[in-house]
């Protein structure tokens, strides 16, 4: 089963896209929000969703923000994360659900299947020191283990990004 995976992208596409989303950066907290900028294709693929996933400082280490993405059927579940700010120690973590989860809302609307984390094993997880693509129909969260925003940049694709995880 794939998981995650660590993956190059070129520099320039990286910090063009990281400057965007700085140009844009919300007064607001918001774990996850939806950020519209200028650039439409990474590796070849059409962008379909730009998202800002914000963390706390010394937030999520009780794992209480465990949840799986809950797409769009006509989509790939693969995303690419790019890291923004303060990333590099911050922990992404993967699990297995042993129970159904229950759909969420974010402020903004957007849904999202939420799990205890009582109801889950862990079974991967990575430092989020480069870009990486992962499956977000497999449970996950975020740990930001330091004084500081972790901020972190999440695309989603019209196109199949599959062959990047062979
Ligand atoms: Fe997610």
């Amino acid at each position: 089963m794939f998981i995650w995976k660590y993956i190059d992208i070129p520099q320039d596409d990286i910090e063009k896209i990281q400057q965007e989303f700085l140009d844009r950066l919300p007064n607001n907290g918001l774990f996850f929000q939806n950020i519209k900028i200028n650039t439409t294709h990474i590796l070849g693929l059409r962008i379909a969703v730009t998202v800002l996933i914000q963390m706390p400082p010394m937030s999520g280490s009780d794992n209480y923000n465990i949840h799986s993405d809950y797409g769009s059927p006509d989509r790939s579940p693969l995303a690419i994360n790019i890291p923004l700010q303060n990333c590099a120690e911050s922990i992404t973590k993967f699990w297995k659900a042993s129970k159904p989860a229950e759909i969420r809302q974010t402020p903004e609307g957007t849904p999202y299947r939420y799990i205890n984390v009582k109801d889950c094993e862990q079974i991967s997880e990575l430092k989020f020191i480069k870009p990486f693509i992962f499956d977000t129909s497999i449970p996950h969260n975020v740990v930001n283990p330091q004084n500081v925003w972790r901020r972190g940049i999440s695309l989603r694709f019209l196109d199949n990004p599959s062959h990047l995880i062979k």
